[in-house]
């Protein structure tokens, strides 16, 4: 009797086996998503229960409304005095990418920038402008003056590629007008578009470990690779980072606090003082929503919602120009720094996110990535003109879901061939690679990446 079951077992494990070989049963995944629609990236993981699905919209919840000036009656009081946006999904429309204005004069909706001065803050991060502090709040709330508009001026050139085919290529610099608070200059500035902001538990989840052992491997075409450290203010210790465009946070509690402080003037228990620079006495004297203005359980609400968004699986992967473009991609050495592989820590304490094999195409370090990208701002030990590798996962449903195209720390880059031009410094031999294939090569590298 036993033997028949056993017998009875075997062949259906056979079957099961031989289903997953053949496509026919996908595993399915906690942490991806097959949603191809406008909201494929704000997708919760599977399998969450019922508590916690209602988590997950309770952080979605905070992330999409917008936020009013106290004193009000409201649920979510205490916008500004100084601030960017009402609103952090404003940046981050549909958890996708912002994008930077595309004419002097038309203002800045999902595009934030960043101020200091040479020298390092007390935490060794970047040093404060004296009046402006360290991003530029275009907005305050009635009798607060905003801290000014700044402006993008592009500048085109064209970049011949080796078959012939241009491609024009535009760089922004930054203009500063209506300053509410006196003389900016001297001044480091870094202007950055809104990332999508899905799969981001799961880069949390990656080991201190396995970072520094890929920063430490050789790698070929002269590439490095470096891990940022950076003051955390949720631990408040110094740990490697690994949001933000230079790597410039450590923890998605942190980012989110730091998020509200300085793009919605949101006080929280890690950042209670309202954002208001020593000069700024208007701003200091305007009334608060409360101390603080996001309670500890809403922070808990966010971090768990930012946990638990899905990443967008792959799609086309039987395509032949999909694979030929993924061989392409490692053959000319943008697999490098774009790792296809990652795995989240075995013991990882949110067990929902532990061991988990991902596809980020980032290492999560530092890059120098030449003077055409450099900002020449430093931010803790991220040089002006270090990068951190952006993740690439879902980057092909960027058009359909966010109607444009906005690519790179500033969003300077409209198609992917532009993104890729860009690179230069340790990227330089990769990237001349890539100007070297002919057209068929270059379509099929693109099938690939849209494609994740
Ligand atoms: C004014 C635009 C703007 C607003 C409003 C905004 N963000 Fe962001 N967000 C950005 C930019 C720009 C970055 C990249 C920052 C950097 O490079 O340091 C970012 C980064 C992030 C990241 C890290 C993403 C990554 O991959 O590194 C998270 C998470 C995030 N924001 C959440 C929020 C939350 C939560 C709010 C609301 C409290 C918010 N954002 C409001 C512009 C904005
Ligand atoms: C030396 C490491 C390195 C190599 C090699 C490299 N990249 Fe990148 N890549 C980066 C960094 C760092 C950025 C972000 C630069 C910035 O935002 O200014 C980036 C940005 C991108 C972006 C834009 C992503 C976004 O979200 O805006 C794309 C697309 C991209 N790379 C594709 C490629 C391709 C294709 C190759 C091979 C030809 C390649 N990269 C080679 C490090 C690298």
């Amino acid at each position: 009797m036993m033997e028949w079951r056993t017998c009875v077992m075997v062949l259906l494990l056979i079957l099961v086996q031989r289903a997953i070989a053949e496509g026919t049963v996908t595993i399915i995944q906690p942490h991806i998503t097959h949603n191809q629609t406008r909201e494929a990236y704000g997708q919760p993981f599977r399998g969450l229960n019922r508590e916690d699905q209602a988590r997950f919209f309770r952080g979605r919840h905070l992330f999409r409304q917008s936020w009013v000036i106290a004193p009000a009656s409201d649920t979510l009081v205490g916008l500004g005095p100084l601030y960017n946006r009402i609103a952090c999904v404003s940046c981050h429309p549909k958890n996708g990418r912002g994008r930077a204005p595309e004419e002097a004069g038309e203002r800045m909706q999902s595009m934030l920038v960043r101020l200091s001065v040479p020298g390092k803050s007390a935490t060794a991060g970047p040093k404060p402008h004296p009046v402006y502090g360290t991003q530029l709040n275009e907005e305050g709330v009635p009798g607060v003056p905003g801290e000014g508009r700044a402006q993008v001026v592009w500048e085109y050139h064209t970049h011949i590629l080796a078959d012939g085919t241009p491609v024009r290529l535009r760089k922004p610099s930054i203009r500063f007008s209506e300053l509410g608070y006196g003389k900016l200059k001297p001044v480091l500035t870094s202007a950055r578009i809104g990332p999508a902001v899905f799969g981001l538990g799961l880069l949390e989840a990656v080991s201190d470990e396995d970072l520094l052992a890929m920063a430490q491997q050789p790698k070929p075409d002269g590439i490095t690779g470096k891990v940022n450290r950076v003051w955390d203010i949720a631990s408040q210790q110094t740990r490697i980072g690994r949001f933000g465009a230079k790597a410039n946070v450590a923890s998605l509690r942190s980012q989110i606090a730091e998020a509200m402080h300085n793009d919605l003037g949101i006080t929280s228990n890690l950042l209670p003082r309202e954002n208001c620079q020593p000069r700024q006495h208007a701003c200091r004297q305007a009334p608060s929503g409360g101390s603080p203005e996001l309670s500890d359980t809403q922070l808990d609400d966010l971090e768990f919602y930012f946990r638990h968004i899905a990443v967008p699986a792959q799609r086309n992967t039987d395509a032949t120009d999909v694979i030929s473009g993924e061989k392409i991609f490692a053959d000319i050495g943008c697999a490098i720094c774009h790792k296809p592989q990652l795995q989240t820590a075995k013991d990882y304490p949110h067990t929902t996110l532990a061991n988990l094999s991902l596809q980020p195409y980032t290492d999560l370090l530092l890059h120098d990535m030449g003077e055409g990208l450099a900002d020449q701002r430093p931010d803790f030990l991220a040089s002006g003109r270090e990068w951190r590798t952006p993740p690439l996962w879902g980057i092909g449903l960027t058009e359909s879901i966010s109607e444009y195209q906005a690519y790179l720390h500033d969003g300077r880059a409209q198609t992917l061939t532009e993104a890729i031009l860009w690179h230069g410094g340790e990227a330089k031999k990769s990237r001349d690679r890539y100007q070297q294939l002919p057209r068929r090569k270059r379509e099929q590298l693109e099938q690939f990446l849209l494609s994740l």
